[in-house]
């Protein structure tokens, strides 16, 4: 059977990988074992935050399992705390030190929040953690395309990636436009829809049934088969191990149209406008 690209191009040169690991809410205690099941299964991407507390946890999974860190994509994420003034010099190390790394490949402001206006200066310190080499690639989470514009308007290096909520019920299609215009990659959180009633949908069930896919398949290939780079989280063996496995299918266009049916508006979704840490 064909398989199907497994990376994405960023536009700093490197790629990132299409399925990684989300990690929230799991504590350092669930998520080294969880990283460690990742890794064997084929994952090369895990995704953490300060914010999540468990980046102790993450590193020690990554040490754990052995693998090179040069083949992981390892990406973290500076809340409002470190918003302004250079805060995210201090936050990153921070970062670093509980991971045990000495670099990230992917470093996000985890949220815009617009009403501090400080995005834009916060843009330019990680800037200055990309020119060190801390951070491989910076980029945004929860922009909306105001805020991305904003920022780019300023920017003297262009955000790798923006990771949003995004589901079929949440598609973002707004944002996914606004991230095209820029060469920023869309990347999904919850991208399975954390648990609400979205994997028993009548749509996805009746596809999942058809081709012998488990309806968290069909969903993540929804994501990767769109350029959408989504990080499921999973703290069980056999769904870890199964969420990785969406390579080796397609689906029909026919299948893409029933699946768009599901869109609940923006309203549906977190609005970073209001919301945010
Ligand atoms: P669990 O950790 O017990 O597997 P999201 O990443 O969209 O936020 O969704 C995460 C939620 O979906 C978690 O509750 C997780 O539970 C569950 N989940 C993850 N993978 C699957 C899967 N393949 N099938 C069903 N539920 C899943």
């Amino acid at each position: 059977m064909s398989t199907s690209p497994t990376v994405l191009p960023l536009n700093t040169g490197s790629s990132i990988p299409l399925i990684g690991l989300g990690t929230s809410p799991l504590t350092d205690e669930e998520v080294a074992p969880a990283v460690v099941t990742a890794v064997e299964a084929g994952y090369r991407h895990i995704d953490t935050a300060a914010r999540y507390g468990n980046e102790r946890g993450v590193g020690e999974g990554v040490r754990r399992s052995g693998i090179p860190r040069e083949q992981l994509f390892i990406t973290t994420k500076l809340d409002g705390v470190f918003q302004g003034d250079d805060r995210a010099i201090g936050g990153l190390d921070e970062s670093l030190e509980r991971l045990g790394l000495d670099y990230v490949d992917l470093l996000l402001i985890h949220w815009p929040l617009p009403q501090r206006g400080q995005y834009v200066s916060t843009w330019h310190t990680f800037e200055k953690l990309f020119a060190a080499g801390k951070a491989r690639a910076i980029g945004l989470s929860n922009f909306k395309p105001d805020h991305v514009a904003t920022l780019v308007r300023e920017a003297e290096v262009l955000p790798a990636v923006n990771q949003v909520q995004l589901s079929p019920y949440t598609p973002r299609l707004a944002e996914r436009r606004a991230n095209d215009l820029h060469g920023i990659v869309t990347e999904s959180w919850s991208p399975i829809g954390a648990g609400n009633d979205l994997l028993s949908a009548p749509a996805i069930v009746a596809i999942a049934e058809r081709i012998g896919k488990t309806p968290a398949q069909v969903v993540l290939r929804w994501h990767v088969q769109q350029s959408l780079v989504a990080i499921p989280k999973s703290a069980n063996p056999k769904r870890i191990a199964q969420n990785i496995e969406v390579f080796d299918f397609e689906l029909t266009a026919a299948d893409l149209s029933s699946i768009a049916a599901l869109d609940k508006g923006p309203a549906a979704g977190v609005d970073s406008d209001v919301s945010g840490h």
